[in-house]
């Protein structure tokens, strides 16, 4: 029987599709969503769900308890267009957040964590194009440098004090049932809105801004594929390379007019675009896929068509 598993941020993004897709696959009942914030009322009426503050160690610590916690999943973060706004407030969340599941982890209160790290952990430096798993770094954004913090102090963890502790590199992700919020992706999921509501998309960054990007099917697989895995195939302790895509917003309103044919899009770039520019163009996913058999099924056209089609019987 699955030992219960908690979801920290289970309300956003990422979190409520993961707490959704571990409730298909186990008793609902071991599966405890929790959020700073209420979610979806089908969300938390499908298990157990807490209202929870990630920072807060003896709030966590307490329901860790009481539901005799085996995995955390801990998905409450501050995305890097709103780091960028609130500094102090982004790495107080996203590095104390992480340190109280990593030292829960320690102290053995826990068997096991995910963490997500991002595609913001590099910066202009690094090889743009299929950039490697060890490559140079130096992220200039405040949320790069909380997950490239993160990443290696995930891994100081799992070598001095034996913690299981398992992390990706998502690139942006594109889902239809919960919004991103705060992201410099984000533009790829409002697209798809705006087509269906407006027939217009004015975008925040340049029409060639090529990003990495996965339909979060394929996310949500990869991250319960990861914490599957057996102890002995993860080599990587900092943060795995996990790719599926990369495509511009030319390309992305490309697709886009192929289903819905009189849309438009127009570009005013704001200051997302530097971050953008910061990151990579495409990453290389090759130790993912060797360590773990990670392998993408979504691309571009699939996932428009997707996101079209639910967004619709949506509303
Ligand atoms: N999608 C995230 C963002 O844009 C990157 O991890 O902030």
């Amino acid at each position: 029987m699955q030992k219960p598993i908690l979801i920290l941020g289970a309300c956003g993004q990422i979190g409520t599709e993961l707490t959704y897709a571990l409730r298909d696959k186990h008793d609902n009942d071991t599966i405890i969503a929790s959020d700073i914030r209420e979610g979806s009322e089908d969300l938390m009426s499908s298990g157990p769900f807490e209202l929870l503050d990630a920072t807060d160690y003896n709030a966590l610590e307490e329901v860790i308890a009481y539901y005799e916690i085996s995995e955390v999943y801990l998905m409450a973060a501050m995305l890097s267009a709103t780091a960028e706004k609130f500094p102090m407030r982004a790495w107080n969340l996203n590095m104390n957040s992480l340190f109280n599941v990593l030292n829960l982890a320690k102290e053995k209160k826990i068997d096991k964590v995910f963490w997500p790290s991002s595609i913001a952990v590099f910066g202009p430096n690094t090889p743009e194009n299929n950039t490697p798993q060890n490559t140079i770094m130096e992220p200039t954004t405040v949320y790069g440098i909380s997950k490239q913090s993160g990443e290696r102090w995930c891994n100081y963890y799992h070598h001095k004090y034996g913690v299981d502790v398992r992390s990706v590199r998502y690139p942006g992700l594109i889902s239809w049932k919960t919004m991103p919020g705060g992201g410099t992706t984000d533009y790829a999921v409002e697209i798809f809105h705006k087509a269906l509501s407006d027939g217009h998309y004015t975008c925040f960054l340049k029409e060639d801004t090529k990003l990495p990007m996965m339909f979060m099917d394929d996310a949500i697989r990869g991250t319960i594929m990861l914490m599957e895995s057996n102890e002995e195939d993860i080599k990587i302790r900092s943060a795995y390379n996990l790719s599926a895509m990369s495509f511009t917003p030319a390309e992305i309103a490309d697709n886009i007019q192929r289903i819905v044919p009189d849309f438009e899009i127009t570009y005013i770039p704001d200051f997302r675009q530097e971050i953008a520019d910061s990151w990579p163009s495409s990453i290389d996913d090759s130790i993912a896929r060797r360590d773990w058999g990670w392998q993408p099924e979504f691309d571009l056209e699939r996932t428009s068509e997707l996101m079209l089609r639910n967004l619709k019987n949506k509303d």
